[in-house]
């Protein structure tokens, strides 16, 4: 075995039971949200709690005690930028919306960047009692079952996942349903992007589309999506752009070439 494989092998490995554990813990204030003081950050629709604080806290305190020199990106706490050329992009609880109004549609989100693409992407879903895994070259898994998307599956034969939030305006949000819709597909928005990039791995949704995400959103979703045979449009994670936000578009082989439409970027 390389070096390189080891020091994939053993972040991987962290990553899955970091996971686990930071999941068990936002389960557990899942379990009691009325007792959680829900604050508001951009806009009204954009919440957080004392849950998405502390389960970074948690993994960054994981991450440090086992990589003290890698770097470490969250929503909550920001940017600590690291010497070992490896950054752990997390986003303690995707989908806080559906998260504080009692609904599953939530996940821990980690991924681990290596030259700057993510070669390391695992989704913790707690309510629904899944793990979605995928390191590069390693292949993605869901519950330890391989991954493998569908090339025959299209927009029209299945549903794509949009996003939207208050970075992009309604008229153009309403376009992009509208585009969808006459190309004959559909769509479905559950609150945690995260998620449904992982549902593209898995081959529940056929693609995703969000104006304007930033990257602890979406580069677990994206390692696991292509990793299961699927395409990314890259994240510009050098530099400043690994903070601010970026289109984020991914999809099955079937539907790469009317998402990339959907999203101008042909
Ligand atoms: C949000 C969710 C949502 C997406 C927003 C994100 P958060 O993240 O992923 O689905 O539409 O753009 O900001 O606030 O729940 O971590
Ligand atoms: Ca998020
Ligand atoms: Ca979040």
């Amino acid at each position: 075995m390389t070096t390189q494989t080891t020091q994939l092998d053993t972040r991987f490995a962290l990553a899955k039971s970091i996971a686990q554990e930071a999941g068990a813990m936002a389960l557990d204030y899942f379990n009691r949200r009325e007792t959680l003081v829900i604050e508001t950050k951009r806009d009204v629709q954009d919440v957080v709690s004392i849950a998405d604080r502390n389960v970074e806290k948690l993994i960054r305190e994981r991450v440090a005690s086992m990589f003290p020199e890698d770097g470490f990106l969250g929503e909550e706490f920001g940017h600590t930028a690291g010497s070992s050329g490896y950054t752990w992009v997390v986003d303690p609880i995707d989908g806080t919306a559906p998260f504080v109004n009692g609904m599953p549609n939530w996940c821990v989100s980690i991924a681990v960047l290596h030259d700057d693409a993510p070669v390391i992407g695992v989704v913790e879903a707690p309510c629904d009692n899944e793990i979605y895994a995928a390191a590069k070259g390693k292949g993605a898994k869901l519950n330890g079952k391989p991954l493998t998307i569908d090339p025959s599956r299209t927009i029209q034969n299945a549903m794509t996942g949009i996003g939207a939030n208050s970075y992009v305006t309604p008229e153009r949000v309403g376009a992009i349903i509208i585009e969808l819709l006459h190309g004959g597909g559909n769509f479905v928005r559950n609150g945690s992007g995260a998620l449904m990039l992982a549902y593209v791995a898995a081959g529940r949704l056929v693609g995703y589309y969000e104006p304007y995400m930033h990257a602890w959103d979406c580069l677990a979703g994206y390692c696991l999506i292509s990793e299961a045979g699927g395409w990314y449009h890259t994240f510009p994670t050098q530099g400043d752009g690994l903070t601010k936000g970026a289109p984020v578009v991914a999809a099955g082989p079937g539907a790469r070439a009317d998402l990339e439409k959907l999203a101008g970027l042909v």
